[in-house]
């Protein structure tokens, strides 16, 4: 196999090139923007402005007195100054320096050293977005069409009301969010990467693990599927019961949004009396940075243990400052050292390590990187339309405007076992095969 750099001047070089991009002259930086963000937490708008980088620009959220939230451009257009030192107003926020005002729309509600009957009040128009406070996130949309933006498509997990979602935000990446969407499309890395440290199971959880699952990567079957959301990747794995298969699927919500199948506590896989749902989805900041907003859903009858420290007690995450577990030998000049066993700490070593952008010319993808590919397939599905002049696939939702992914974790008999893009059986309202405390498996709904 050749394997010096392709020349970026070929159609996929351009490709590659551009795939990271987030910048709004950029034509995957106009994809993005075809499609909600989630910009903050609901929590964050007090009655202070709240500075934001989003997709390469520097913003500023805020919350009326009515509680209406608002997005504008942290540049004041009077003098440049930052409208982040602004004052709330019922009518907006006002800049503190001169004290031009802008409603949620953008537009002047005032101008106080100018005089009364200036016309620059209706001319000066502040750069705005449009925002939706929904399920605990404000949402920013980014798009040309912003006075007439799609609907906000709602993720299965925050629309839940069979548990409490705990959202959790904070761990911000210094490096493209691509390089995490890519981990997720690609499960072999979990066979390898995640199996450096052997996993130690817990006292408490043995007794609920099944063993007999077999994790030899070249006896699972590994398929990836486009779907009316996005993606996902299922794997089924052989046990030692020939009847028996267990599945796993992981899902995209296009383009940021992740979402582990089922209920569940770690791994190896276990089918404990874990009412535990998680997932999450990336705060685009810039080309070089972003941070996740992992979600939770927490039900009645949660399984305490973990295979690796949570943020907090209610959610999974990685704590600020978490290590491996590996031996830090003190001539180790590595930026991480003791990195290994935690798998968290595992993705975000080997994401970073791809680099800032990663130098995809130099690739070669192997038939584990079917997800990978996937997922720049409908990468570049959209840029075409948007070529083309036309709107990128929406994300697709029912008639609630609920996205469903697939959340499939469980055993199914090989003639259960469908694959494709449909959803296999939900784990909503915890639905889904557990492990009772006899080690019997049980379906629970
Ligand atoms: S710089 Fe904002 S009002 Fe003058
Ligand atoms: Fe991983």
């Amino acid at each position: 196999m050749n394997v010096e750099a392709p020349s970026q001047k070929t159609k996929h070089g351009e490709f590659l090139a551009d795939y990271p991009r987030t910048g709004k002259d950029t034509p995957a930086g106009k994809l993005l923007r075809h499609y909600w963000h989630p910009v903050c937490l609901s929590e964050d708008l007090k009655d202070l402005p709240y500075p934001v980088r989003m997709l390469g620009e520097d913003l500023v959220a805020f919350r009326k007195p009515s509680g209406e939230p608002g997005l504008l451009l942290r540049r004041c257009p009077h003098r440049c100054a930052s409208l982040e030192y602004g004052q709330i107003h019922p009518h907006g926020l006002k800049c503190s320096y001169h004290g031009w005002t802008f409603d949620s729309d953008g537009t002047c509600t005032e101008m106080p050293l100018e005089p009364e009957d200036s016309p620059m009040c209706k001319e000066v128009r502040q750069t705005w977005y449009p925002v939706q406070d929904w399920a605990g996130v404000v949402w920013g949309y980014f798009g040309e069409d912003r006075e007439t933006p799609p609907p906000l498509p709602k993720l299965d997990i925050l629309s839940r009301e069979d548990g409490e979602v705990v959202l959790e935000r904070g761990d911000v990446r210094n490096y493209n969010y691509l390089n995490f969407m890519e981990n997720f499309a690609d499960m072999g890395h979990v066979y390898v990467l995640h199996m450096l440290a052997p996993g130690v199971v817990p006292d408490d959880v043995a007794p609920y693990c099944d063993m007999s699952v077999n994790t030899e990567w070249r006896n699972i079957q590994h398929a990836n599927f486009e779907t009316g959301y996005g993606m996902k990747s299922v794997l089924v794995h052989p046990t030692d019961n020939a009847d028996r298969r267990y599945v796993n699927t992981w899902s995209i919500c296009f383009p940021y949004t992740y979402r582990f199948g089922g209920i569940s506590a770690g791994l190896p896989p276990d089918f404990t009396d874990d009412r535990r749902e998680s997932g999450g989805m990336l705060r685009i900041i810039d080309d070089e940075s972003f941070e996740i907003i992992r979600f939770t859903l927490l039900r009645e009858g949660n399984f305490k243990s973990t295979f690796y420290p949570r943020a907090h007690a209610n959610a999974r995450g990685l704590a600020e400052g978490t290590t491996g577990i590996g031996e830090k030998k003190e001539y180790d000049n590595r930026k991480y050292s003791g990195w290994e066993g935690l798998p968290p700490v595992e993705d975000l070593v080997l994401q970073e390590s791809q680099g800032v952008i990663p130098e995809r010319q130099y690739e070669n993808l192997g038939s584990s990187d079917t997800g990978v590919a996937l997922l720049r397939r409908i990468f570049r599905k959209g840029l075409a339309a948007i070529e083309k002049g036309r709107m990128p696939k929406p994300i697709e939702a029912d008639t609630d405007g609920v996205v469903r992914t697939d959340t499939f974790k469980g055993f199914l008999s090989p003639e259960e076992i469908v694959l494709g893009a449909e959803n296999l059986p939900s784990s909503e309202n915890g639905a889904g095969l557990i492990r009772d405390e006899a080690g019997a498996l049980v379906f629970t709904k």
